[in-house]
């Protein structure tokens, strides 16, 4: 039988981060002990609080369908934290809840492109955006950056790859891949520019609550002039590990994005779990004090884990702002034993020394790979021994 598959899903690739964990998994379930840097969540429980919620929302029997955007109650205390934290002034009805900030993304992109609109992504970039982009009939525009300058773009890179069918551009600070954030000058300079040019940004700021050494964050929407045409996105996974509960929004003074997204949101999922929506609410509303221990925790990590790999001769660095990822070039290796690339690179460290990490191609980058520290001290250690040995022997 000839292939039933769409020319869309034919062209979509699977997400590199989950197909690193699932081959992972597989090893370890051979009684492999791998050493796992490949995971995108935090490794803490969820606060025994937020879990209580959950909990006691089943046991109510709140078992039914919810509006499809959201609780109102889950709406407003995101509106809550916008304003406590931020000064960020919203209403419930500005805000779209969905099944995680990846789902929130998806129903952006099928909102706002129309067949050949092209939406800028900046590299090193999450790896689901130009996938996502070019899901929904768009074309990714990628705009490459450097380490010289900490992988922040110059404005006229950005300013030069825009079209007349420029529709978005994606920010993502702190990053995934590289925990890099971006300067207020650019910031500044970028909010310029998207006026003048009259675009929509996107701005993913999921990892907004893992910034390190008493940085302060600038969400894109208060820069001046930029909460208009700023949709927000974030969501409970990461700064209250609660990966696997599935709870994401976007915020946005748009009601016809607010429309769009709630649409499609009621003609493919319906609502979110009304039980991880129950356990948000707690998430969001109660005493924050877990966020700033987890933080302190990745914090400690990521001093342990860039040490370890400045040791490393061949490896080299930059010391991530927040979240828990550190983004190690590795180009010196390419060539050697066969190497051609991050790909091989993460594979030979997978098959040969058992440490598991995400190639840097499908984030935009083939000199490097990305090492996630959303683990303890003991495996990190452990982890980067192997990788010394590893590299030694290339
Ligand atoms: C940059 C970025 N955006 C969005 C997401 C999606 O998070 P969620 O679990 O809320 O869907 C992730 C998760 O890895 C991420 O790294």
């Amino acid at each position: 039988m000839k292939s039933v598959l769409s020319e869309r899903a034919a062209q979509l690739k699977p997400s590199a981060t989950l197909a690193i964990s699932a081959k992972e998994k597989e090893l370890k379930s051979q009684g492999i002990d791998v050493i796992g840097f490949g995971a995108g969540e935090p490794d803490f429980p969820t606060p025994p609080r937020i879990r209580e919620a959950g909990k006691n929302s089943l046991d109510r029997g709140d078992t039914f369908y919810t509006p499809v955007g959201g609780t109102l109650e889950l709406r407003k205390a995101v509106v809550r934290r916008f304003s406590e934290d931020y000064g960020l002034e919203y209403k419930p009805e500005n805000v779209v809840v969905s099944c995680g900030a990846k789902h929130s993304l998806y129903n952006i992109f099928q909102a706002i492109i129309s067949q050949g609109d092209e939406v800028i992504c900046i590299a090193p970039y999450w790896v689901s955006y130009p996938e996502m982009v070019a899901l929904a009939g768009g074309k990714p525009v990628i705009v490459q950056t450097s380490e010289k300058r900490m992988f922040e773009p110059e404005i006229e890179a950005i300013a030069s790859s825009m079209t007349s069918s420029t529709k978005a551009i994606i920010l993502n600070y702190p990053s995934n891949p590289s925990g890099l954030m971006y300067s207020e000058k650019f910031l500044n300079e970028l909010a310029s520019l998207v006026s003048k040019k009259d675009l929509l940004v996107i701005s993913d700021e999921i990892y907004d609550k893992l910034l390190f050494d008493g940085k302060k964050y600038t969400p894109f929407a208060t820069l001046p002039g930029m909460k208009s045409r700023t949709i927000t996105v974030n969501g409970v996974s990461k700064t209250y590990a609660m990966t696997g509960l599935r709870i994401g929004y976007l915020a946005t003074d748009s009601m016809e994005v607010v429309k769009a997204t709630t649409n499609i949101q009621s003609q493919s999922t319906s609502n979110p779990s009304n039980t991880a929506q129950a356990a948000a609410v707690e998430a969001l509303s109660g005493p924050q004090g877990e966020v700033s221990e987890m933080r302190a925790i990745f914090e400690r990590r990521r001093e342990l884990i860039i040490d370890l790999i400045n040791q490393i001769p061949g490896l080299s660095v930059i010391k991530p702002d927040g979240a828990f990822y550190a983004f190690v070039n590795i180009s010196n290796f390419v060539g050697k034993s066969g190497v051609s690339g991050s790909v091989d690179f993460a594979q030979y460290l997978l098959e040969k020394h058992h440490v598991a990490c995400v190639p840097g191609t499908p984030f935009g980058s083939d000199d490097h790979i990305r090492l996630s520290f959303a683990t303890n001290e003991q495996i990190i250690s452990e982890g980067m021994r192997r990788i010394k040995t590893a590299c030694s022997e290339l």
